[in-house]
């Protein structure tokens, strides 16, 4: 008898050689490194390299890649006008979308020589979207980033005035734990588009909307939410009972479909926070979300339900700076690579038209009525 995969729960779309996560143990691997050595050693730049040519560049290889990455870190105009043109309120993500579809040329032909760089033009290229996004929303005119600094630097130095190089290395190591997670909802949704041959971009666009949702990438701005809502690190086992516990919900940046233990980027994310934390409010909200994890693992642990990476990404973000409707972009900010790597590899090796089927519990055949009859 046919049966239905709800959520394509445990069904294998591709085959891949760039990311391994053993939901088990709580591993994960881009292309056969562990991402933990990968936050410690390399610039984003150094990672992406890896992801789209498949090992890590020598100098002179990750000297050429970062020159053509800043060659494009200077967007066209029509995008810079388009960001500016949309009302100041709109979702970050709305705006992400709007600029990518834009960039659609609709005539791209998929080939591995094409494919890497058009892969390092769109880096290049979603550095400027998300920092004049930021710009746009905090009322700041447009401009493009300088292509003097590196990817971490120049995104932030494009959004604030001040920055440190903690900062400047947090921000790094945001971006690379945040490039690839195997064919998650968005990752899916990207290779379901590419299966058609459409174009990067529009891959790209189809990918954001799948992020926005608060069951993948919006859980960031929902864990963070949970914080504030809460308040003081002593209300937190009141809070737990009343509006997880006693209503049944769900609490954010917990649980996973592949990982039944710590989610080893949360704990890179938690050792970042630990050490950025400045002010009193931020000390605090840490406290809070400490807290909230050791009621949370002490109530889920034994379901497999544990603290993913967005349990502390967005402490993060915002003490490098960032507001909250930023979380989930910034997500996405890192996350196009991962995209681009995987649908490249898709069309490239296994190209295949991703059409399923459905299984049909509507009306048998009936008599048709006309509208006068009914
Ligand atoms: N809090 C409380 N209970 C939970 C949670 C949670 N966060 N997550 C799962 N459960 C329970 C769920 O109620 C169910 O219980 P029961 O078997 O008694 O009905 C059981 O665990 C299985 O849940 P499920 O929804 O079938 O599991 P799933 O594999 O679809 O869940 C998930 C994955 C991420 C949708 C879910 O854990 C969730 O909603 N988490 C909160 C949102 C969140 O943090 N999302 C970020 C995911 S990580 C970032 C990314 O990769 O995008």
């Amino acid at each position: 008898m046919d049966t239905v995969n709800l959520g394509l729960e445990d069904v294998f779309i591709k085959y891949t050689k760039l990311t391994y996560i053993d939901g088990n143990k709580g591993i994960l691997r881009y292309r056969g490194y562990d991402v933990n050595d990968l936050v410690k050693n390399c610039t984003f730049e150094e990672v992406s390299y890896l992801m789209i040519y498949g090992e890590l560049p020598n100098s002179g290889q990750l000297k050429s890649f970062v020159d053509d990455l800043r060659d494009h870190y200077k967007l066209p105009e029509h995008v810079l006008d388009l960001i500016a043109a949309l009302p100041r309120e709109s979702d970050t993500l709305t705006m992400m979308e709007t600029a990518f579809a834009s960039m659609s040329s609709g005539d791209y032909k998929w080939n591995q020589e094409d494919d890497r760089k058009q892969a390092a033009k769109i880096m290049g290229e979603d550095l400027g979207i998300i920092s004049n996004i930021y710009r746009h929303k905090i009322g700041l005119e447009l401009k493009n980033p300088d292509r003097k600094y590196g990817y971490a630097e120049a995104f932030l130095r494009n959004c604030f005035d001040n920055i440190t190089q903690e900062k400047i290395d947090a921000m790094n190591s945001a971006l690379i734990i945040y490039i690839d997670h195997e064919v998650p909802a968005s990752t899916t949704t990207a290779l379901v588009a590419s299966s058609t041959l459409s174009d990067m971009y529009s891959c790209i666009t189809a990918a954001i909307a799948a992020l926005k949702g608060p069951l993948h990438g919006g859980a960031a701005e929902a864990a963070y939410h949970q914080l504030i809502e809460i308040g003081k690190p002593e209300n937190v086992e009141n809070w737990f009972n009343e509006n997880i516990l006693k209503n049944n919900k769900r609490l954010m940046g917990f649980g996973h479909r592949v990982y039944k233990t710590y989610d080893p980027r949360m704990k890179i994310f938690k050792g970042i926070a630990e050490k950025l934390v400045e002010t009193e409010e931020q000390k605090k909200n840490l406290e809070i979300a400490k807290n909230l994890e050791e009621m949370g693992v002490k109530t889920y642990g034994s379901k497999g339900i544990y603290p993913n990476t967005d349990y502390y990404s967005g402490l993060v973000f915002n003490e490098i700076g960032f507001p909250i409707y930023m979380f989930t972009t910034l997500f996405g900010f890192s996350r196009v690579l991962g995209w681009v790597a995987h649908i490249s590899e898709y069309v490239e090796e296994e190209e295949r038209l991703i059409r399923p089927r459905a299984i049909y519990t509507g009306f048998d055949k009936r008599d048709f009525i006309p509208l006068a009859d009914r």
